[in-house]
């Protein structure tokens, strides 16, 4: 795979401008390709650093098809639920077609391997009728990293780090509450054409140098590297990036 990509700022708004403005060059760059950009979010402090596209008239919101590369198994209305934390900071305030926007059934709460299924065969639609793909291709994958490493709800040392067949699993054991969630596999985020980190603040600081400078110790978050031709963004501000040697 390419070399990731690294882009420090000196604060959280910087990163906030920054990250629209790779944004938008994604978008661009697949509508002129194929009409329509597929993009997946997650939760943490990812929402809020998408506020850079509200308002702009840039952002071609009619050809966005939104996908969750995590989610909480709550309630779309639960303040645990990612997608609530999107729709507060940004699709709420941003004219996209409600059905393109997929969220988990939650009619489906109560079963989390049917809910899963259902997530995947979404994906399926979108993704496998077109080219008959083993994995999907998303335009753009949103990630975070908590400070242990983990990234969508691939946590170290689970056994999900292997997972190498499915698109979408779930997990009842998450340490970082809630415990239920749905989570995107390797294989999905490394077929990815772009995947990018966004993550900020000192907590980052030893993982974020560990990640970049020593990838081999296998952290989650070190394994996300995007088969050829995808790319590696990292997007962080300087306070993480204070013990970082890359590149
Ligand atoms: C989630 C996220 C998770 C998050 C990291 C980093 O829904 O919990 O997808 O993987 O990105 O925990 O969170 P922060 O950005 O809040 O540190």
């Amino acid at each position: 795979p390419h070399a990731p990509i690294l882009f420090s700022f000196p604060n959280t708004d910087a990163i906030v401008g920054g990250l629209a403005s790779f944004i938008l060059k994604a978008q661009k760059e697949s509508l002129d390709k194929k009409g329509r950009f597929t993009i997946a979010l997650s939760g943490g402090s990812l929402p809020k650093m998408l506020s850079g596209l509200i308002g702009n008239p840039a952002v071609k919101w009619d050809k966005w098809h939104v996908y969750y590369a995590d989610e909480r198994v709550v309630p779309l209305d639960h303040p645990d639920s990612n997608h609530l934390a999107c729709t507060n900071v940004l699709l709420s305030k941003v004219p996209i077609p409600a059905s393109h926007i997929h969220t988990i059934d939650t009619d489906l709460l109560n079963d989390i391997e049917e809910l899963c299924d259902a997530y995947e065969k979404e994906l399926i639609r979108e993704f496998a009728q077109k080219d008959a793909a083993r994995f999907p291709v998303f335009d753009l994958i949103l990630l975070g990293m908590g400070p242990d490493g983990h990234t969508v709800s691939l946590f170290p040392g689970h056994e999900l780090l292997a997972e190498d067949d499915r698109w979408v699993a779930y997990i009842e054991d998450s340490p970082k509450p809630p415990a239920k969630r749905i989570t995107f596999t390797f294989p999905v985020i490394n077929h990815a054409a772009r995947v990018a980190f966004v993550a900020h603040g000192e907590e980052k600081q030893d993982v974020l140098s560990e990640v970049l400078d020593n990838p081999e110790t296998g952290l989650p978050a070190a394994r996300v590297r995007p088969a050829h031709p995808g790319q590696l963004y990292w997007f962080v501000d300087d306070a993480a990036a204070a013990k970082v040697k890359y590149p």
